[in-house]
């Protein structure tokens, strides 16, 4: 298979109607505020404690399509010894790796910031690809504030992701671009449309002048919404008329789909905005959920570390991806998420 059909085939299954991708890429630092929710202390014994309850539990493989992983879990194995990438792997299940190395601030624009993790990337990307890694992941970060962001930072960051993205696509990899407009502050749900469309705008022009194959690409963004301190908070519907106004105005058709984040908003939030912005479906593009907080934080609250919760826990985590693939087919209902948990 050449590689472009190796694209085209890795975009299509992660995809898959009715699935989504589980982002469990934490470093190992944020994985220590996913563990301290319970408090457990931060240590490699809990890291994988908590990442191999996420992939062996059973018939995850039916809503999950891929999971994002970071370097230190690509390298980490069941208690049985079975590398956690051939894990998901024989459940059907795509890796995934998160391959920038965070954010640096931006010399000249205060409070801005720029990914880190070019150098070396390509052998990275050869070597994870050897490990069973069919897609990546990069995230930019776009803040919103009084006069930020600046044109300079987004065009810095779609450079850094232009280029990232011709890597993977050169090694095999499906690159999944994530700039995030960050969901913090008092901004307006007006303002973060007029953000978040200037930086797809960007993005995409950018990677279009660089000739990345967008069929062999992924999109994760942010929904567009007021911020989190913001006296007036943004409907199901208001999110999803914005959200698809903004993707319509600057994603070009030919993107192989499209991936939120949840950024922070509570799991019945994630999953309402998402199930609203699925019902106004069909759209271009493929559009699925590809979470971290609002899947494993349910998660973790059943577990509490307590190997006598893990099968319970197990089951949330199910509940939780099967909801939210029914979202992304606008098919939730909160009264068959009471019924069903
Ligand atoms: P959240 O769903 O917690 O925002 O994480 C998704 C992600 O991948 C952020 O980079």
């Amino acid at each position: 298979m050449n590689t472009q059909a190796k694209l085209y085939e890795t975009v299509a299954m992660m995809m898959a109607p009715g699935k989504g991708i589980l982002a469990a890429d934490e470093s190992d630092s944020t994985a220590g505020k996913r563990l301290d929710m319970v408090h457990l202390p931060n240590n490699a014994e809990n890291r994988q404690d908590f990442r191999e309850l996420l992939f062996t539990a059973p018939n995850v493989e039916e809503y999950l399509s891929g999971v994002i992983m970071y370097d230190s879990s690509m390298r980490t194995a069941t208690d049985d010894g079975v590398p956690f990438p051939d894990v998901l792997t024989a459940k059907g299940i795509l890796p995934g790796i998160k391959v920038d190395t965070g954010t640096k601030e931006l010399e000249g624009f205060p409070g801005e910031v720029v990914s880190q993790g070019l150098d070396g990337l390509e052998e990275r990307f050869l070597e994870y690809a050897d490990m069973g890694a069919r897609f990546a992941k990069w995230r930019a970060v776009i803040t919103i504030d009084k006069n930020i962001p600046t044109d300079a930072s987004i065009e810095m960051n779609a450079i850094m992701l232009t280029r990232y993205a011709q890597l993977a696509q050169r090694c095999g990899i499906v690159p999944m671009v994530e700039p995030e407009v960050i969901f913090a502050g008092d901004h307006t749900i007006e303002r973060a449309e007029m953000v978040t469309t200037r930086t797809l705008q960007i993005l995409f022009q950018t990677l279009m002048k660089y000739k990345v194959d967008l069929g062999g690409l992924i999109l994760k963004s942010s929904m567009v919404l007021a911020g989190d301190m913001c006296r007036e908070q943004s409907s199901p519907e208001e999110v999803a008329n914005a959200t698809l106004r903004t993707f319509h105005m600057s994603v070009p058709h030919d993107v192989g789909g499209i991936v939120f984040l949840s950024g922070g908003q509570s799991p019945k939030r994630s999953t309402e905005n998402l199930n609203a912005i699925g019902k106004m479906g069909p759209q271009p593009w493929p559009i699925t959920y590809s979470y971290s907080r609002a899947i494993e934080e349910p998660f973790l609250l059943a577990w509490q570390g307590k190997p006598e919760n893990a099968a319970e826990a197990q089951k949330v985590l199910l509940h939780a991806c099967k909801m939210n693939s029914l979202a992304s087919q606008g098919k939730y209902e909160v009264t068959l998420d009471q019924i069903l948990k």
